[in-house]
Formats: C-alpha cells, structure tokens, sequence
C-alpha cells in the first residue's frame, strides 16, 4: 500500500508545483528536507561529485552509501533512490538490487530510466510493494549524447505511448528529461500521476534540478538550469584568504589555540 508521503505527492498533481532536488549526503538533505516535497539521491553523483565521464560509471556500494548518508530520520521529504545503470537488467536482479537498496537505506521509493522496455521491471517491483518513479526523455543512463526529445512527431508519440506504459506499470510519479514544452504538456495533461520536469517546460506538475549545478559547484550549466549560487567562486575568495592567513600567521590565532 502507498505511504502518507507517496498520497500526497500523486495528490499535489495540478494543485501546486512539486518541488524536488538531489543530495548526496547528509548536509544536503538536511537542508532540502525543509524545503523540498521529493529529495532524489541521484546518479548524477557520478559526475557531480565524483567527476566521472558519464552517470554509469557508479556503482551501487558506493550509491547506497550516498544513499545512507542522504537518509534523515523522519524526514519531511520523500527520499527516492536512483537505481544505477546496470543493476535492474531483468526482474531478477532488479528485485535483488532493489530490495538490499531499501533494507540499506530505507528510502520510500527507487527511480529507474526507461529503455522503452523495462515496464514489466517496474509492474512487478510495484506489485512486490515498492514504490517506482519513472525516467524518460533524455535519459543519461541510455543515451550516449546529450540531446532534447520531443521535437518531431514521431518522438511525441512514442514518448506518451512510453509514458503512458510506466503509469499503467504502477509508478507513482515520472520524471521527463530534456523533453519539449508542448510534449510535456500533453504527457502532463495526459497521465493521472505527476510528471517531475527537468529541462522539460513549466508545464510539468513539478521541477527537478542538481543541487550542485543551481549552486554553482558542478561546472555543468546548460540552458535548463538556473545558477542561484556562484560557490566556486565564493569558495576561491576565501579558501585564498585562509592560504594567505596560513601563510602570514594570522591563523591560528590565540582564540583558535588551547
Ligand atoms: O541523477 C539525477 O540527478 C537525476 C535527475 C537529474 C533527474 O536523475
């Protein structure tokens, strides 16, 4: 049965913006959790924090560990686990996957990309009471280039059609990447459970962004996100200071000694 939480994400649909970000760790999500209705721990550490080429470099030990220092005991937010390339090829093993993620983590929910094919992967994980977020549009775990969807006709009708499946699979809630303000609208509009946008218009019932890029620690900025913070640069200004403090014995100074 879906949890108080998971009610009332599929319940904010068309009543107001849901607000969602990833974190890594904990002083993160401590944060988030005041203000955020959905905290991903997402595979984008791979190249957020660790800088890797792309997100299937990461491994589930490591993910889970980003995962467990993310969790906050009674958190506000709902905490979703980005499943990792590779880890949910069949039912099998994404049952197995699945299951250490949550035992481990204890996070209320798992996201996985769409390949187009792996409905049957997240029917039978809802059925065995997991809850699913769904991934499609660009979806970096599958795609080699970085490119928006939903631009001609054809597109379109796949990506409701692939929508549409991962609703009747059971997922509660579906992030659409990189897809085009008219396509979003119409799987908005279409699909009963809220659709999670990034890059993919205000038409979504919410919005989705990598912390580290809107707070400028990334070094990724394409058009869709929005830098509220230049941390690289604040973090120059002053890691520069305690050099010059180090170095010209300003610090430590006699309160910062015993
Ligand atoms: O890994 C991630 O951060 C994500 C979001 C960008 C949706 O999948």
């Amino acid at each position: 049965m879906a949890s108080k939480k998971i009610l009332k994400i599929k319940n904010l649909k068309s009543k107001r913006k849901i607000v969602c970000l990833t974190a890594y760790s904990r002083p993160i999500s401590k944060i988030l959790n005041n203000y955020c209705d959905i905290i991903l721990v997402g595979d984008s550490v791979a190249t957020a924090f660790y800088g890797m080429k792309n997100t299937k470099s990461i491994d589930l030990t490591t993910m889970i560990n980003h995962g467990i220092s993310t969790k906050i005991p009674k958190a506000k937010s709902l905490l979703v686990f980005d499943m990792p390339f590779n880890t949910y090829r069949n039912i099998r093993e994404a049952k197995k996957n699945v299951k250490k993620v949550i035992r481990k983590v204890a996070c209320d929910a798992v996201k996985i990309e769409s390949n187009g094919k792996n409905f049957k992967i997240i029917r039978e994980l809802v059925k065995s009471g997991v809850q699913v977020m769904g991934h499609i549009g660009y979806t970096p775990q599958y795609k080699n280039k970085f490119k928006p969807v939903g631009l001609n006709t054809k597109d379109e009708e796949s990506l409701i059609k692939e929508a549409k499946k991962i609703e009747n699979a059971g997922a509660f809630s579906i992030v659409l990447e990189c897809i085009s303000s008219k396509v979003a609208k119409k799987i908005t509009n279409t699909i009963n459970i809220p659709t999670i946008g990034i890059g993919s218009s205000v038409f979504c019932d919410g919005q989705i962004l990598v912390t580290d890029d809107i707070i400028g620690l990334s070094g990724f900025y394409p058009k869709f996100i929005k830098k509220y913070l230049n941390l690289e640069k604040k973090l120059n200004k002053i890691i520069k200071k305690f050099k010059n403090d180090v170095r010209n014995k300003r610090f430590p100074a006699k309160k910062n000694t015993y």
